[in-house]
């Protein structure tokens, strides 16, 4: 298994589709790889002009001339004297995309003699090793794998966490300990065995999820999806979206009947999830206890009425971060609405009550009932300001008319109190920006201090973003669990 074998293997499972290598040689690596767009550098100063060197410029001055350049791997395989690679590894970072990889040769001499400077052996590594340990130390963004073939390469997975960070290692020890690093490599290079990589970084099996009504009921559905699949097969599924949200389709159907259910008759195929959640790749996922939201029956039109306290974040936490990882489109617009109205969400009681149509399937707490436990709570916390978010504009009314410190998010759509639900009055054109917008204001409740709800998919999603349950109050939708009170905290 060589450095050109791994590298094709990535290209090939992401789709990559530009890649640049630092150092050609005489081209062995650089004609293997089988990518759409390949970039070359190398100055020439050990070979001359192998076939693959479209850039006959050292690394240093090849970034510094392409600063608009960006890939999708980059593999650093130039000057192997760990001061050069430092700055490859810094250089790399910044020109490749978000989830892209920088793949590093020579990551794990096998002896000292093999990391001397000035080069004293044939077969050579320098001390690039070194770098991964300096890399290592302060790195605290992107996963690092060592794959234990061809003196040892390396791949920093850009913007993507790792769960062997808590391993104790003393870097600055082998950092100036030969030995000491020979004992411990394992560990300070998390070195993985070529069986190790392919179970990593692997083709998922396709989990096709269908289900078609509010945009929370959509999120509902999907994470039942997944989790019943892991249940099952004990493996995480790259998710097949492409029948869902077709409410918030821009270029979906023209008029919205008022349906939910797993078929419309003219499903637009596109997968449009980018625009909500980021496509986190999935590594390192070795939880394989299932654990289900809660006790409730296995029907999906259940979970969203769950007592919201008794779901296992520790375990929902880790879905929810690899699938629901808001996208940056809806991180802007969240930033923009903070800034627009001066939300500090440690000062704040969100009340999100979602109205309407709501009544046909569960229990919803009158206004007079929501009122009382707003001022209950704004009683309690007096410096807080109360954000209101709800789709019916009678309870906002009653909200601000006796509060006068209240937000209300003017963006949002809300539609006189009715049996009506506001997405089926989203025309096209508007229907992805709303429901960003919805995403949004749900992350900034889901933020803030105090959260009243009520049971449904946006309380739910509302405490699955907050990824623990502390400081909600939710209403409850029946009265199972605590017979004289509806609503829990
Ligand atoms: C180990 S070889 C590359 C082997 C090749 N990547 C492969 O896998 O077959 C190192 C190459 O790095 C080149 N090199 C030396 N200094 C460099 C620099 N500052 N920037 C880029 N390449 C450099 C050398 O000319 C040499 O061809």
């Amino acid at each position: 298994m060589f450095r050109f074998d791994i590298i094709n293997h990535l290209i090939k499972i992401y789709n990559f589709t530009n890649y640049l290598e630092i150092g050609i040689f005489d081209g062995e690596c650089i004609n293997r790889i089988n990518c759409q767009n390949k970039d070359g550098v190398d100055p020439g100063v050990e070979n001359g002009l192998a076939i693959g060197v479209n850039y006959k410029l050292t690394s240093n001055d090849f970034f510094e001339q392409n600063k608009d350049k960006f890939y999708d791997i980059i593999f650093i395989d130039g000057l192997h004297l760990s001061e050069q690679v430092d700055v490859d590894i810094e250089n790399s970072l910044r020109q490749t995309k978000d989830n892209g990889m920088v793949i590093l040769h020579d990551c794990n001499p096998t002896n000292l003699e093999m990391t001397l400077i000035p080069r004293e052996t044939v077969q050579w590594n320098g001390d690039v090793y070194k770098s991964i340990l300096k890399f290592r130390k302060i790195n605290t963004k992107h996963s690092f794998f060592t794959v234990d073939t061809d003196w040892g390469v390396g791949i920093i997975v850009k913007n993507k966490k790792q769960l062997d960070w808590n391993a104790p290692k003393n870097y600055d020890l082998a950092l100036n300990d030969w030995h000491y690093f020979d004992l411990n490599r394992k560990n300070l290079l998390n070195l993985i065995s070529v069986e190790e990589f392919f179970k990593l970084f692997n083709d998922r099996p396709v989990l096709k999820t269908t289900w078609n009504s509010g945009f929370f009921s959509c999120c509902t559905v999907k994470l039942r999806g997944i989790l019943e699949f892991h249940h099952k097969n004990n493996i995480l599924p790259n998710v097949d979206s492409s029948e869902q949200w077709e409410l918030y389709k821009d270029d979906g159907i023209d008029e919205i009947q008022q349906w939910w259910g797993g078929t419309v008759d003219v499903f637009n195929q596109n997968d449009i999830t980018d625009k909500f959640f980021k496509n986190n790749k999935i590594y390192d996922f070795d939880f394989q206890n299932f654990s289900d939201f809660s006790n409730y029956p296995k029907v999906c039109n259940e979970d969203q009425f769950i007592n919201y306290h008794k779901i296992n974040y520790d375990y929902v936490n880790k879905i929810t971060d690899i699938y629901f990882d808001l996208s940056e489109e809806v991180l802007s617009i969240k930033k923009h609405l903070i800034k627009k109205y001066k939300i500090e969400t440690s000062k704040i009681i969100a009340v999100c009550f979602r109205g309407n149509d709501k009544f046909l399937e569960t229990n919803l707490p009158s206004y007079e009932i929501l009122m009382n436990k707003i001022e209950k709570i704004k009683n309690e916390f007096s410096d807080h300001k109360i954000l209101i978010q709800t789709d019916e504009k009678e309870f906002i009314d009653l909200v601000t008319n006796k509060f006068n410190d209240c937000i209300v998010i003017e963006e949002t759509t809300k539609i006189n109190k009715s049996t009506n639900s506001v997405q089926y009055t989203i025309k096209k054109g508007q229907r992805v920006y709303s429901a960003q917008l919805f995403l949004a204001v749900m992350s900034i409740i889901s933020d803030s201090s105090k959260v009243i709800l009520n049971s449904g998919n946006v309380g739910l999603w509302i405490c699955l973003f907050r990824k623990k349950s502390n400081n909600v109050y939710q209403f409850l939708h029946k009265l199972d669990e605590t017979p004289n009170e509806f609503w829990l905290e």
